[in-house]
């Protein structure tokens, strides 16, 4: 009988793709506060996790074998507007979910490459996390209450872009827009991240999935890129002008949260743990580019959806 996952942020950008990749061979159950919006149906709660009667219903529901947890504030800048909304996002909703499921269910946590200072290139899962912004303290504190509560857990750090419902722009969208429409972008050369197209990251996720493995995972691109890098090489990818990408300084920027310089992550563990490869930034983006308008269920490989072992 096929394993039982509660994917949370099921309508979100990583969560929609995770939902629709999964449910091929485990028994998905989604839950979001917004609706599913893919092309097949999926079984999806629809609700608010912050509401204990709601979270203590859809646990007793579901009873998972697997939690995968992607419901966030995932805002930076929202953030460090309203850290205490973070800290209930990030903290005290983490917390009461993985301590409500069975003892035995392994727990995937969601966190994010801003648990570093940036200050250094590609960081491992060895480095001491030190981050700078209410975005990155609380999910480190996320990623706490989830090795506190379980040993069964993989915390997965990473940092993806793709095609989402179209109810919030992603960064990803809103550059490939800009592009398109020949607007003006002005991107940061002093701000380096490792991005990796958010099917791509799923089909790397499920193999993880499969594996012994427990704790903490870097899975990100394989390249490091500055943000302007990466705009120029959409341009390049997609046949687009690259006369509107203007390069910036994040120095010269005021922004709500302080933004750490070098955000790349290392995904060497990965790579040796499961023996399958990272596709460099071209060719991420290249599919990126070639899903635009495939529907989220043909946006997998057929080789990427074989079956998987036990939880
Ligand atoms: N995007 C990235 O590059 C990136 C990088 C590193 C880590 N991550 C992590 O990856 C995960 C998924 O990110 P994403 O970009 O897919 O985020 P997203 O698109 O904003 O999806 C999250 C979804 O969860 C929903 N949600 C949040 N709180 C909820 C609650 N209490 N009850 C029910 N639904 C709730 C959100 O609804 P609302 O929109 O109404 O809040 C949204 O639909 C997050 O944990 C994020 O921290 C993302």
């Amino acid at each position: 009988m096929a394993a039982r996952v509660l994917v949370t942020g099921a309508s979100g950008l990583l969560g929609a793709h995770l939902v629709a990749m999964l449910s091929r061979h485990y028994d998905v159950v989604g839950v979001d506060r917004h609706p599913w919006w893919g092309d097949e149906p999926q079984e999806l709660l629809l609700g608010d996790l912050e509401a204990p009667e709601f979270l203590r219903k859809t646990i007793a529901a579901v009873s998972p074998q697997m939690l995968i947890h992607c419901a966030a504030l995932a805002n930076v800048d929202a953030c460090e507007q309203d850290p205490a909304r973070a800290h209930a996002s990030h903290v005290l909703l983490t917390k009461h979910l993985v301590r409500s499921v069975p003892a035995s269910c392994l727990v995937v946590y969601l966190s994010t490459d801003g648990v570093f200072q940036g200050e250094a290139p590609f960081m491992t899962e060895e480095h001491a996390p030190y981050p700078r912004t209410v975005y990155g303290r609380s999910k480190l504190q996320g990623e706490r209450e989830v090795a506190l509560a379980t040993s069964n857990h993989l915390i997965v750090r990473t940092n993806f872009y793709g095609w989402s419902s179209g109810r919030k722009k992603t960064a990803g969208e809103w550059l490939h827009r800009a592009l398109e429409t020949k607007q003006p972008v002005t991107l940061f050369t002093d701000f380096f991240f490792t991005p990796i197209y958010v099917v791509d990251f799923v089909e790397r996720l499920a193999r993880l999935l499969e594996h012994p493995y427990r704790g903490v995972i870097h899975l990100a691109g394989r390249d490091r890129l500055s943000k302007h890098a990466f705009g120029l090489l959409m341009a390049e990818t997609g046949g687009f002008s690259a006369e509107a990408v203007r390069s910036g300084s994040l120095d010269e920027m005021t922004l709500a949260a302080p933004r750490p310089k070098d955000m790349s992550l290392s995904s060497a563990r990965f790579v040796q743990l499961t023996g399958m490869d990272i596709p460099d930034s071209r060719s991420g983006l290249a599919r990126f580019l070639a899903d635009r308008h495939r529907p989220l269920s043909a946006r997998f490989a057929a080789s990427a959806t074989h079956s998987p072992g036990s939880v």
